[in-house]
């Protein structure tokens, strides 16, 4: 049992690492290649007439599915989706019940509209917490037969009902081939210096995941290596994922009460989980935001065409607000180390005024409901105050904002923050940072101009942390982009660095370009393929990792074994002597197993290696031993079965 499961980990490492080597740099993966390398696990042209791996969506979808001759893409039938009566109605396919979680797959498929295609790809699932969620994954639209090429999709372990379906308009959808490819297994780059080691005397460094996230693998193995000083949720700890309209709804018909808002964190709680069990710093993002927040939120009754609620009503429901949102947070972990929380996200217009009053609306308008109550951004205040009152012991209280660049929005946050700081109210500023390369020397904003505003901030006394940085280049990027984005970037971590002494935190927004949320520009410090990019290097550059960092993050360092009450330097596993245990040992133990010459492991590290599990002698045995520490399934070693 043993040896087949050390046999197959050695396979997929080293089938992976090749598969990797040969990847070009882009933002995203390139889809047709990514098919191609992947393992198709399901394919349907549908001439055999069988479409019973797919359903409608329940009870109140009239979608008929069969197949039909009236056109088709391969052969001369296709899916036929007939008597949708609603736009949502399916045809629909399940994941959960056919495919791993925590893998990613590619979803492949042409589909075409009756009259003419508009339809969406989107996916669902039920939470642990039993709520359903939906993601749009895909738009399609024109004559005749669209393409879906290559989603990606995943899901993890406490998802369940995940499907991807097929929606847009009532007409009939037709289907042909759909195919669902397994993504070769990608490995990330264990050989290269951890962000969270190099800067380990510096500042945390941190970035923000989504749930897609999650569920990925090796997304997640870089956050660990990387990125486990500090996370952010990338929507769900948002106004909009936590409150919940008809449990708001429910509790004012029951009381007559509309200043006491309900909230769920169910959208949240995979991430929270991870952070938890991995025992990461979360920053919490965020409190009062003009966007993101629903308009009924402002409104009376919580209903969408109420009337606007007045001052004091909003005020009640504000730190109703964050009274149950930190209740509630800190009840359901109560060991994660909320230590940093935006309160007031993004008040000030680049002008230097408070935004126009109104309506969020469909599309994400610049205007603000919190001004439209208030009359002006006297909101910000009292948010500061509830959230002095409620946050937990050590969380510091942050005012965020986007382009803190700009002349004007300086003057505006300097003059607010220097009143809230004169009444105890506020901990630090964070400068979102969403920046743009464009071809290089035309940067916005130039590397001075940050640098000044980084000087100006620095004076005021308060703590900076640097909490959504990314660097967008362009749609058709080239080698000279990615080489100007490294040059950038440097220049905005030289001048992060320079201020380290007010700067306790620099999050980057989100880990590969392909899953940020400006994945068109790969703004980020690795590519689709989880590599390191040009300005990943940049930015460690000339830096030295400091030989007693002060740890951030969780990489698994087991106990070291004692010999008659003296500590030894034995640090079991680690066979590279890097003073981690990690999957880049468990390579090293198999290379130096198949070859001993070639891959000779130094006196201590076959010292470090040879008692894994528990018996003399390296064998692959203690390579297993490693990978279940590595993979958390024991927590130390030896491991003797
Ligand atoms: C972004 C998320 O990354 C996206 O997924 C979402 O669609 C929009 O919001 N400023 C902020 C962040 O404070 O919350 C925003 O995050 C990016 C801009």
């Amino acid at each position: 049992m043993k040896m087949k499961c050390f046999n197959k980990l050695a396979s997929c490492t080293f089938a992976a690492a090749m598969a990797l080597s040969a990847m070009p740099t882009a933002c995203a993966a390139d889809s047709e290649e990514n098919s191609a390398k992947g393992k198709t696990v399901y394919s349907f042209d549908f001439e055999d007439g069988d479409v019973s791996a797919f359903t409608n969506r329940g009870d109140n979808d009239t979608t008929v599915i069969s197949t039909t001759d009236e056109s088709s893409v391969s052969g001369s039938k296709s899916l036929l989706a007939s008597g949708r009566s609603k736009e949502w109605n399916g045809p629909a396919f399940q994941l959960d019940d056919k495919l791993e979680p925590y893998t990613e797959y590619y979803i492949s498929a042409k589909v075409k509209g009756k009259y003419y295609t508009n339809a969406m790809l989107s996916m669902q699932y039920t939470t642990a917490d039993g709520e359903t969620k939906y993601s749009n994954l895909v738009s399609l639209s024109g004559n005749d037969w669209q393409t879906v090429d290559s989603v990606k999709v995943s899901f993890t372990d406490e998802m369940t009902g995940v499907f991807v379906y097929f929606e847009g308009g009532t007409d009939d959808i037709l289907i042909d081939d759909f195919v669902v490819t397994q993504a070769p297994e990608a490995e990330i780059e264990q050989d290269i210096p951890a962000l969270k080691d190099v800067f380990a005397n510096d500042f945390k460094i941190g970035t923000a995941i989504t749930p897609n996230d999650l569920s990925s693998k090796a997304t997640m193995a870089l956050v660990e290596k990387h990125f486990s000083g500090s996370l952010t949720a990338g929507n769900e700890m948002k106004p909009d994922s936590v409150l919940n309209k008809a449990a708001c709804q429910a509790y004012f018909e029951e009381t007559g009460d509309d200043t006491v808002p309900q909230i769920s964190f169910s959208a949240a709680k995979p991430f929270l989980n991870y952070c938890q069990k991995n025992n990461i710093p979360v920053r919490v993002h965020t409190l009062v935001w003009h966007s993101q927040t629903p308009d009924w939120f402002f409104k009376e009754g919580y209903a969408d065409d109420g009337e606007w609620v007045s001052k004091e009503k909003m005020l009640a429901r504000m730190e109703n607000y964050i009274k149950a949102y930190f209740e509630e947070l800190t009840a359901l972990y109560p060991d994660i180390d909320f230590y940093a929380c935006d309160v007031v996200n993004e008040a000030w217009t680049d002008g230097g005024t408070p935004r126009d009053p109104g309506e969020q609306g469909q599309g994400g308008s610049q205007k603000s409901a919190w001004v439209q109550v208030f009359g002006d951004n006297s909101f910000i205040e009292p948010a500061f105050e509830f959230a002095r009152k409620y946050a937990p012991e050590g969380c510091k209280l942050y005012y965020n904002d986007f382009n803190e660049y700009m002349p004007q929005k300086i003057t505006a946050v300097i003059e607010m923050a220097t009143e809230l700081k004169e009444k105890g109210l506020i901990d630090g500023l964070g400068m979102q940072s969403h920046l743009d390369v464009r071809s290089g020397p035309d940067a916005f904003p130039s590397v001075d101009v940050y640098n000044k505003a980084l000087d100006k901030y620095a004076e005021l006394g308060l703590d900076i942390q640097i909490t959504e940085l990314d660097a967008t280049t362009n749609t058709n990027p080239t080698d000279e982009s990615f080489t100007a984005q490294a040059e950038y970037y440097k220049g905005i971590m030289d001048s992060i660095y320079a201020h380290k002494d007010n700067i306790s935190a620099v999050v980057i927004w989100g880990v590969t370009d392909d899953a940020s949320w400006r994945a068109d520009r790969c703004p980020l410090l690795f590519d689709g393929e989880y590599k390191a990019k040009p300005a990943f290097y940049s930015i460690i550059e000339g830096r030295e990792i400091p030989e007693q960092p002060t740890t951030q993050g969780t990489t698994a360092k087991p106990d070291k074994p004692t010999t008659g009450g003296e500590e030894t330097n034995v640090l079991l596993g680690d066979a590279n002597e890097d003073g981690e245990v990690n999957m880049a040992d468990v390579a090293s133990i198999i290379q130096h197993i198949g070859n001993h010459d070639a891959y000779a492991l130094s006196a201590q590290g076959e010292a470090n290696v040879d008692m894994c599990d528990g018996n003399a002698g390296i064998t692959g045995n203690d390579a297993l031993a490693v990978q279940l520490l590595v993979a958390k399934q024991i927590d130390k070693l030896p491991y003797v079965e």
